[in-house]
């Protein structure tokens, strides 16, 4: 799908807020014209639209807090960083009243150098080494997210080496409630490598995270904070996220009767699903925080319990839809197809390795001719890479202009989240900078990389 030709004006959904069609035809983007960013930065470029991020950012705090104020209690967002992290993108959400948070020591270090104070900056991850876990506790990291049960000894014992105070930490849960796209499903074994499930054990015995609750409490150097689960990524209908909400409030209650803890928190992940094509309806924040304060408030009445302080850990609906890739075309080649139809494969200068999600999950995005409106007539394309594999694909099918032709800056909507993330060097090109907007003017978050930084890690 394709906005009119003669379109003038903002773009709207799947693109930031600034994005429009300037009077000569030129896509805009944070008051820029793309042609002026092409010539300045180069091209592909990742370009993030910093009041869009920051007003995602404050409006689902926002939201968030008034949702679970009225059922008496609050709530804290964490910026979910493996979406994208950057020294300023990490003072944008911080300075927005975001938490931070981190699944690596990288992501924790561009934090810590960003100034966020260890207080606001969670750390996750299945396999944390000894130097991750180290640093969160010299940072007195506000909590460690433990993921597995040798994990529980583990911190515990670097608490006690190291003399820092008890580390506070949660209990990553795993409650079979999975999302992803429009559908849930719930089973009661999984088979993946997240948490601990709170499914008995075989025997009839403790869930492995009731055992590693227990664990936890029977440790000095740890304080349980509370309890985590987090349903998957790109979720689309909030039935998931109540349900989790149930479950994880239940495991809250079962454990404050067998030892007296009521554990004073609960976060319940991300996941929130964006918009990628004009036509997909992304997840309104009013709604999900809607949808689980009313959850949570009748889970822990059901329950008789008083209501725990709750977080929540977006990533993509952050930074998602504040991000374009801008990239230039190269090769146009008309493809007959064996059904007599023609397939107009339009290669830019990037590809696979700035977005691996099309050639990962078949993940669709919407891209138009950027520097001009282009002739009337459409042709049914498909936008490729510069890479040698046949899957490098950036835009499986669309329509664009039938004139689209070698030069032209063409534009993919709501790149922002894990592109440059999950960036690669892929047949060694080098990974395109990541450049903010803002009031008409650009700035270089990240720099271009070159051939010279490739060589600088080659020892020849
Ligand atoms: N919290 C936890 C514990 C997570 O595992 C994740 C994502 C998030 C928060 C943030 O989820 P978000 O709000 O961004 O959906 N590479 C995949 C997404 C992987 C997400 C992994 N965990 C993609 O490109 O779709």
């Amino acid at each position: 799908m394709n906005e009119p030709a003669d379109a003038r004006g903002p773009l709207g959904s799947p693109w930031s807020a600034s994005v429009e069609r300037g009077e000569d035809g030129a896509l805009r983007v944070g008051g820029l014209d793309v042609r002026a960013l092409a010539d300045e930065h180069g091209t592909p470029a990742y370009v993030l639209d910093e009041l869009d991020l920051r007003a995602r950012a404050r409006v689902l705090r926002l939201v968030f807090q008034a949702a679970f104020a009225e059922i008496g209690t609050g709530v804290d967002v964490y910026y979910a960083g493996k979406a994208f992290l950057s020294v300023a993108v990490a003072r944008w959400v911080a300075d927005e009243g975001l938490l931070v948070d981190t699944s690596t020591g990288g992501e924790l270090g561009v934090a810590l150098f960003a100034g966020v104070p260890g207080e606001r900056i969670g750390l996750h991850g299945n396999n944390k080494s000894d130097g991750e876990i180290a640093r969160a506790l010299d940072a007195r990291v506000g909590r460690i997210v433990l993921d597995s049960l040798d994990e529980v000894d583990r911190v515990a014992d670097a608490v006690a080496r190291r003399a820092t105070g008890p580390a506070r930490v949660m209990v990553r849960l795993t409650t079979g409630v999975h999302a992803g796209g429009h559908e849930y499903i719930a089973t009661s074994h999984e088979d993946q490598k997240f948490g601990l499930s709170i499914a008995p054990a075989p025997d009839g015995g403790d869930s492995p995270a009731m055992t590693a609750l227990l664990a936890v409490l029977a440790r000095p150097e740890l304080e349980l904070i509370g309890l985590h689960a987090h349903i998957g990524s790109q979720v689309l209908d909030p039935a998931g996220f109540a349900a989790v909400t149930a479950k994880v409030l239940a495991v809250r209650a079962e454990l404050a009767a067998r030892t007296g803890v009521l554990v004073p928190e609960v976060d319940l992940g991300g996941g929130f699903g964006i918009a990628y094509l004009p036509q997909d309806v992304a997840l309104a924040p009013e709604r999900i925080a809607k949808e689980l304060a009313s959850a949570a408030a009748e889970a822990a009445a059901g329950l008789g319990t008083p209501l725990p302080r709750f977080s929540i850990e977006p990533g993509r609906a952050v930074v998602g839809p504040a991000g374009l890739t801008l990239y230039r075309v190269g090769t146009v080649k008309p493809v007959q197809l064996s059904d007599g139809t023609v397939r107009t494969y339009v290669s830019v200068d990037g590809g696979m390795s700035d977005n691996i999600r099309p050639a990962l999950y078949g993940a669709a995005y919407h891209a138009v001719l950027a520097d001009r409106v282009g002739s009337p007539d459409l042709v049914q394309a498909r936008v490729v890479g510069k890479h040698c594999e046949s899957g490098d694909i950036v835009v499986h099918d669309c329509l664009l202009p039938a004139d689209v032709r070698r030069g032209d800056l063409l534009a993919v909507a709501a790149t922002g989240a894990y592109g440059r993330s999950m960036a690669s060097n892929y047949n060694l090109v080098p990974r395109p900078p990541v450049v903010a907007v803002a009031d008409g003017v650009s700035r270089v978050l990240i720099r271009r990389e070159t051939e010279k930084d490739l060589l600088a890690l080659d020892q020849g």
